[in-house]
């Protein structure tokens, strides 16, 4: 009862702090979540009825797709989304490497993935937060449970695929909740990439997948709720790339073309770093190039500028980039994927969700497409503190934010029109915008105030009530109480 009291003692604070005019919106430091299912096309919640993604939608700010970057795997867009930089320049490059300087390989599912140095090309978010002298928590995010420039999260959860969904976001919570409370949380779930990869994107059984995905979505949402937490906590709902249909026609054998003793591969399809053996280099490369018309074959330094995917000596001498749906392997084996990412990072099929809302963001504002290095710099904003070097800008987004330019009737123009087979856009009615009128947002705040006072002693009063009630009519009695965080055990 005396957490009750005190948790319930701060919320009033938080309430009050709340309802006085907004003088110094300028030094406010929010807090924030962000969230990744990987693997979650930017259209999966156009298939199935997602409810908390919609309502996330019109509570919030929705970007249809957001251009993610090369190569479109998970390490690499993970630690983009974390740093604002470009695979070349943040260095996780793929899920697998190999470093010529250090002569050691990287694979993601190693025990190499635990070595700092694979990641100190970099500052992650959660290590400058703290460096502004903020707390960080981490559950399962990519790269968060190592150490980095000799910091790891404030918390953090060792990575384990069997903690379930509700336990990661518990855990979260309580460190949201506690008594020195994170600023910033960063939250991964394995779905539905695996399921993606699994069963194919068109496959109609990932839809029962999908909704599971909106349900845990709606699990979080129901939590924040009960921590007294989803009017402060600014929540960003994204993910690291989408997904494209494999076929078992369309497979690019590599033992056809060249053979295996003269070069090492690195990293798996559709994208392939090749490491040519001492002095056969000219004979790899141009038995590779024009082999096959699906597969795009690239000296390191010939790699498109658009990929900015060159600069790094963790790119190997010679990329493989299959055409989408296709699949590169050395020779054909029975077992194949039925879905696969990584292709060119325009692919509309590569780009992954993206859902906001909280008290920085709009509400209930849609927006064509952003880049997922533009990310970084609004969460440095929201979260109060001064961003590293990287390779997004805020102005790109700021229209996403609540304090950002005034938006007219017609959408905000997209940033650079995505190349070719992008499908152009679909009007959608937008939300008449709400500037801000300084002179009445005193009078605004106090009435807001006073009914927020109003309704935090009817919270407060029925919280203490539904204490007293031994069951409550939820099935899941952890689920249901999230005063009892602290008891589940990780
Ligand atoms: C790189 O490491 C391998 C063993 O992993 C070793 O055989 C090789 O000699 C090393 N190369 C250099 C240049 O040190
Ligand atoms: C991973 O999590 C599962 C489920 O919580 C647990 O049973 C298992 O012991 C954990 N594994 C490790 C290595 O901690
Ligand atoms: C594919 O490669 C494996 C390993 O080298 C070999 O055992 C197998 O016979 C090859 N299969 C075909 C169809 O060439
Ligand atoms: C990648 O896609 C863009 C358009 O979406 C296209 O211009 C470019 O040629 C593609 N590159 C490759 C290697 O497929
Ligand atoms: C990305 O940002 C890094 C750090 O500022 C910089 O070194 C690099 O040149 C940038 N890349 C591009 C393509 O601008
Ligand atoms: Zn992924």
């Amino acid at each position: 009862m005396l957490t009750l009291l005190l948790r319930s003692w701060s919320a009033l604070g938080c309430l009050l702090v709340l309802s006085l005019p907004p003088i110094s919106r300028q030094e406010e430091r929010g807090k924030l979540l962000l969230v990744s299912f990987d693997g979650f096309r930017w259209d999966y919640i156009h298939r199935v009825p997602t409810p908390h993604f919609d309502a996330i939608m019109r509570e919030g700010v929705q970007v249809d797709r957001v251009v993610n970057s090369y190569i479109t795997k998970t390490l690499p867009n993970h630690y983009t989304l974390v740093t604002g930089l470009h695979a070349e320049s943040h260095g996780i490059v793929a899920n697998e490497m190999f470093d010529p300087h250090l002569n050691r390989s990287f694979s993601m599912d190693g025990q190499s993935a635990y070595e700092s140095r694979w990641w100190e090309e970099a500052v992650p978010l959660w290590v400058t937060n703290q460096r502004a002298g903020r707390r960080s928590g981490a559950a399962m995010w990519p790269g968060s449970d190592v150490e980095i420039r000799g910091a790891y999260p404030t918390h953090y959860l060792p990575y384990n695929a069997s903690v379930p969904f509700q336990s990661r976001v518990a855990q979260l919570l309580s460190w949201f909740a506690g008594p020195d409370p994170i600023d910033f949380g960063v939250l991964y779930w394995e779905e539905p990439d695996e399921s993606g990869h699994n069963l194919g994107p068109e496959s109609p059984l990932l839809d029962v997948v999908i909704a599971d995905i909106d349900d845990k979505l709606g699990f979080l949402r129901d939590q924040l709720k009960w921590a007294g937490l989803y009017d402060d906590v600014n929540l960003i709902v994204t993910s690291d790339h989408g997904m494209t249909q494999l076929s078992s026609v369309k497979i690019i054998e590599l033992d056809s073309y060249v053979g295996r003793d003269k070069y090492t591969w690195v990293d798996k399809s559709p994208v392939v770093g090749i490491i040519p053996k001492e002095g056969c280099f000219d004979e790899v490369y141009n038995s590779l190039l024009n082999a096959n018309p699906n597969l795009y074959v690239y000296k390191r330094e010939d790699i498109p500028d658009h990929y900015h995917y060159r600069h790094n000596d963790r790119i190997m001498p010679i990329l493989l980039e299959a055409r989408e749906g296709w699949t590169i392997v050395q020779n054909k084996t029975k077992k194949m994927m039925l879905g696969n990412h990584g292709y060119n990072n325009t692919l509309p099929s590569m780009h992954p969700v993206f859902v906001a809302r909280g008290p920085a963001f709009r509400s209930n504002y849609v927006k064509d497409t952003m880049h997922s290095v533009d990310l970084y710099p609004l969460m440095c904003h929201i979260l109060g503190v001064p961003p590293m070097p990287n390779n997004g800008s805020l102005a790109n987004v700021q229209d996403l934010l609540k304090e950002g330019p005034p938006v007219g009737p017609a959408r905000v123009p997209a940033p650079p029109p995505a190349p070719t087979h992008t499908p152009a856009p679909t009007p959608r009615p937008l939300a008449p915008s709400k500037p801000r009128e300084p002179s009445y947002a005193w009078v605004v705040g106090l009435l807001l105030g006073t009914a927020l006072v109003v309704i935090f002693l009817f919270v407060f009063v029925k919280q203490v009530t539904l204490k007293q009630v031994p069951t409550l009519p939820l099935g899941n009695r952890e689920i249901s109480q999230p005063l009892l965080y602290e008891e589940l055990r990780l």
